[in-house]
């Protein structure tokens, strides 16, 4: 049988693993059972990148809400109806928790009748067989999947399939997802699915539409890969223009949009993680009246989300005029800046900026300043036991770093001449091991350590040792910003870089005549001879035993 616990575990990115636990904790606290269902698990089983968390929980999940507050979670919405709640959880994972329910159409056009239900009952009441099931995260049953529709087995045949016959009919929303989730995963509708998708079309299903399944989807739209292509698909199917009526293809920034993408992937590729769906909306909808507009975000049930797509212009705005300013009047000054400010904010300035200067000083962020970060000298550093557990650490390397952007730093020599004085004092020679008793003992290997070599010979064959290590080991340049460059230049000093001179003690001990005077010294008595006695009286207890 699958694992899905250890599946889940090591699929899910460590955001997203603590926001289960938090929702875990709280529905625990309130004592409701937990699954997580839908896109999720499918996601999961398939490979494919886990985009939201959706979670149902056996009772009514608005109960939830006060305490993921203060774990802080932003709420986007609250239906009382469904009694659910669309969260932003920290790290910027968006989850979904809804009440287990059972849904009753008598009357096409008309809203389903809701009652709270078990979790199979709840399966049954959702769109496709891949999105119909549900992993146990309660003890007891942590682990178990629930797939009464055989949702896995279409994974594996790739096919989206509904439910039963009605399926459409009953929510027209569906056949705008099976058209989504098509283009997404290039799966094809199952031949029964197909034909009643087409009946769908033909009876023109589609005007029974909520208009809440309306604003939904358009909210799914944003977080598309290829949004374009996925609205492409919906214009072709006639539903572009069920989400909106003058919506269309042509309205779209397709250059805008094809930047935000090329960009978001460079950002990626230096560890930055901002969220596109706000400038997603933007670009697919430039060319659209104001109206227009306005009615999309009204019909959006995600409230951060329209906040985030409608301050845009406005940050962007800010941003550049600060770029153009004082305050970015040199390159330390505009990393400092850059640094400081939202990746979201960043990317969407690098695609919408009017001011070449503004791209420029941007450009140069992500590229040739980054070179510059190669240019702290790394080994001198060590040398002069500047490591990372030095309390003053990053603040110096973040000094060397803002000079040699400015130009400050012109040569080696220049540098080493502005490190030296924010050298510590060289660490004390460690103490000798204790000596071996008896005949064949060796001299202790290292007695005295050599002085910490900064220029001269000795200096620079340390540095040659030195160099290689520490460099990919050391942070030189803390970058501050929560999502900013995970992983590229860690800010966490990971390996603390030997000191070079330290480096071979015993090869130093070879050379250095010290070493014998020391093993002149009588080694003082040991601390193991201590012991033995007590060992002795032990082995004694246990013969007098015998
Ligand atoms: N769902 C449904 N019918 C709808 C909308 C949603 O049955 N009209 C159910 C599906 O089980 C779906 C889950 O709610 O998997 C969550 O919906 P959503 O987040 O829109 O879809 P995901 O399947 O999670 O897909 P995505 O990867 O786009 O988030």
């Amino acid at each position: 049988m699958a694992d899905y616990i250890y599946t889940l575990e090591t699929r899910l990115s460590p955001d997203q693993q603590k926001a289960v636990t938090l929702v875990l904790d709280a529905a625990k606290a309130a004592g409701m059972n937990l699954y997580l269902t839908g896109g999720a698990i499918r996601d999961i089983i398939t490979g494919f990148p886990i985009r939201d968390l959706d979670f149902t929980v056996q009772g009514n999940a608005l109960k939830l809400q006060k305490d993921l507050e203060r774990s802080g979670a932003v709420v986007g919405d609250a239906d009382a109806e469904t009694r659910s709640l669309l969260l932003t959880l920290p790290g910027g994972v968006r989850a979904e928790i809804a009440m287990a329910r059972s849904e009753r159409y008598d009357k096409p056009g008309k809203p389903p009748q809701l009652a709270p239900a078990t979790i199979i009952e709840d399966l049954r009441r959702r769109d496709f067989t891949v999105n119909a099931m549900a992993l146990s995260l309660n003890e007891g049953s942590r682990g178990l999947l629930m797939d009464p529709f055989n949702g896995a087995a279409d994974i594996e045949a790739k096919v989206i399939r509904v439910l039963h016959n009605y399926a459409f009919l009953e929510d027209p929303s569906r056949m705008i997802r099976a058209t989504r989730f098509a283009t997404r995963f290039h799966w094809p509708l199952e031949e029964r699915t197909q034909a009643r998708y087409e009946s769908g079309k033909e009876n023109n299903y589609i005007e029974y539409i909520q208009s809440s399944n309306i604003g939904y989807e358009i909210e799914q739209l944003a977080y598309e890969d290829d949004a374009l292509g996925v609205l492409k698909a919906y214009e072709k199917e006639g539903w572009l223009k069920v989400l909106n009526p003058r919506w269309s293809t042509a309205k779209v920034d397709t250059a805008g949009l094809g930047g935000l993408m090329k960009t978001r992937q460079q950002m990626n590729e230096l560890g930055y993680t901002p969220e596109v769906a706000p400038a997603v909306l933007h670009f697919l909808t430039e060319r659209l009246g104001d109206k227009d507009i306005s009615d999309l975000r009204r019909a959006i049930p995600r409230k951060d989300l329209v906040e985030a797509w409608k301050d845009l212009d406005g940050n962007a705005h800010s941003l550049a005029k600060r770029l153009m300013g004082k305050e970015a009047a040199t390159p330390s000054r505009t990393w400092q800046l850059l640094s400081s400010a939202r990746p979201e904010m960043i990317l969407f300035l690098a695609v919408t900026a009017r001011q070449q200067a503004v791209a420029q000083k941007i450009k140069n962020f992500f590229t040739k300043w980054r070179q510059v970060q190669q240019k702290v000298p790394l080994p001198e550093m060590t040398e002069l036991h500047i490591t990372p557990q030095m309390p003053a650490y990053a603040k110096i390397a973040n000094d060397v770093f803002l000079l040699l952007l400015d130009g400050k730093l012109r040569s080696r020599t220049e540098t080493l001449k502005f490190l030296k004085p924010l050298a510590p004092p060289p660490p004390p020679p460690p103490p000798p091991p204790p000596a071996k008793r008896g005949r064949g003992a060796k001299a202790p290997a290292v007695v005295v350590a050599p002085p910490a070599a900064v220029s001269g010979k000795q200096g620079a064959k340390g540095k040659g040792k030195a160099a290689t290590a520490p460099v990919t080991a050391v942070a030189p340049i803390p970058v501050k910003g929560a999502a900013a460059v995970k992983g590229a230049v860690p800010a966490k000093p990971v390996v603390a870089a030997k000191p070079a001179a330290a480096a071979k003690p015993a090869a130093a001990a070879k050379v250095s005549k010290p070493a014998k005077a020391a093993v002149v010294k009588k080694p003082s008595k040991p601390a193991k001879p201590v012991k033995r006695p007590a060992k002795t009286k032990a082995k004694a207890t246990a013969k007098k035993k015998k």
